[in-house]
């Protein structure tokens, strides 16, 4: 039997992640087969006609689970009685760039989409921030809906977390349903540190299967610069694996995932030392449709000062984006 329909929001529509995303959405993949869906598409004026034809397109597709496709530039309509927002609209970085150096420019655009959808979302509204840097952007959207719980603001490191599972099924040779319990900790940034020092494959410990070198060495930095790697070989920041991750995430979010852990860019609460309110990446698990972080994990010398260079980073983030004015005062935790 069908469910209710979801309101399902999707900024940046017109754009390549976008273009990625939607159908997938429409056909499913995001809340399964049984939940209808209606689609709102927000773009800027620029992007409206791109958005505007994503919308046909979807049409002609004729998705039994699309319930309607709404475009507009408007965000104070785009997000009334929203159940999800992908907040994916706001410029990639291009080649040299670091993705904080879209801190300020991006950085404007999460605060009247936080207001927005403080004043008209539904009250189980859950936020996915994908646009760059995302996880201070989805920090400045959270500070802006201060009647939102700051829980339902999120980040994406799903797409970091793939390419650590990714790496490390290729080098031992093993299925990617065989790694269980690794963690990409931090900021989404050159910094995050991917761990798998909990980590199993095929039920055997991975830290007695690699060695260290390849560890400091190779795997982390493959995986952190990965964002880096993609521009230079595609020409262009990375989009289809950016939209599979983005639906990783919230389809993990509302529906759980199992025994194993994710990672997701959550508002701290103080757990493993980092400041409360950071919107940082840790284990989590999703219960009861709300994400919690996996409590009581041993870290060793190596990953606490990984963990922290990555937690100062964000703090760093913070203060910039609120010396420039895009952080009201609110308490995060
Ligand atoms: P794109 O340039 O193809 O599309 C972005 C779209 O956003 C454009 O159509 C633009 O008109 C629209 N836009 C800009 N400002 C907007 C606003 N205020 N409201 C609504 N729409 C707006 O870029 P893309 O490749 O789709 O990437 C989008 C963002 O996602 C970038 O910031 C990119 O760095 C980021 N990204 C994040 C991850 C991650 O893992 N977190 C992965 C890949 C890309
Ligand atoms: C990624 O990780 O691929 C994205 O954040 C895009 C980028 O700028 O690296």
């Amino acid at each position: 039997m069908l469910r209710q329909p979801v309101n399902v929001t999707v900024t940046g529509a017109g754009g390549q992640i976008g273009y990625a995303l939607l159908f997938r959405i429409a056909a499913g993949a995001l809340l399964g087969p049984t939940t209808p869906i209606r689609l709102t598409l927000l773009e800027i004026p620029q992007g409206l006609k791109a958005a505007e034809g994503t919308a046909l397109e979807l049409e002609d597709c004729a998705f039994d689970l699309l319930r309607g496709v709404t475009v507009t530039d408007d965000p104070a309509v785009a997000f009334v009685g929203v159940n999800i927002a992908l907040l994916v609209g706001s410029r990639p970085r291009g080649p040299g760039m670091e993705r904080a150096d879209l801190l300020e420019a991006n950085g404007r655009i999460f605060g009247p989409q936080g207001a927005a959808i403080n004043s008209g979302a539904a009250d189980d509204v859950r936020v996915l921030v994908v646009g760059n840097p995302a996880n201070t952007n989805a920090l400045i959207a959270a500070a802006h809906a201060p009647d939102v719980p700051p829980e339902r603001f999120t980040a994406m490191t799903r797409l970091d977390h793939n390419r650590a599972v990714g790496q490390l099924a290729n080098h031992l040779d093993v299925a990617v349903g065989m790694i269980q319990g690794l963690t990409v900790w931090g900021n989404h940034s050159a910094s995050q540190y991917p761990d798998v020092f909990h980590a199993t494959a095929e039920g055997r410990a991975v830290r007695d299967l690699v060695d260290e070198q390849w560890l400091a060495q190779t795997f982390i930095p493959r995986v952190a610069q990965r964002g880096s790697e993609i521009i230079a070989v595609r020409g262009g920041s990375s989009v289809a694996s950016a939209a599979n991750a983005a639906i990783d995430h919230v389809a993990d979010w509302v529906n759980g995932r199992g025994t194993d852990w994710t990672s997701a860019g959550v508002v701290s609460d103080g757990s493993y030392d980092v400041p409360p309110g950071l919107v940082c990446s840790f284990p989590v698990r999703s219960v009861d449709g709300q994400w919690r972080i996996v409590t009581g994990l041993e870290r060793n010398e190596f990953s606490r000062s990984r963990i922290a260079a990555s937690v100062a980073e964000l703090v760093e983030e913070r203060d910039a984006v609120r010396a420039l004015g895009l952080l009201p005062p609110r308490r995060l935790a």
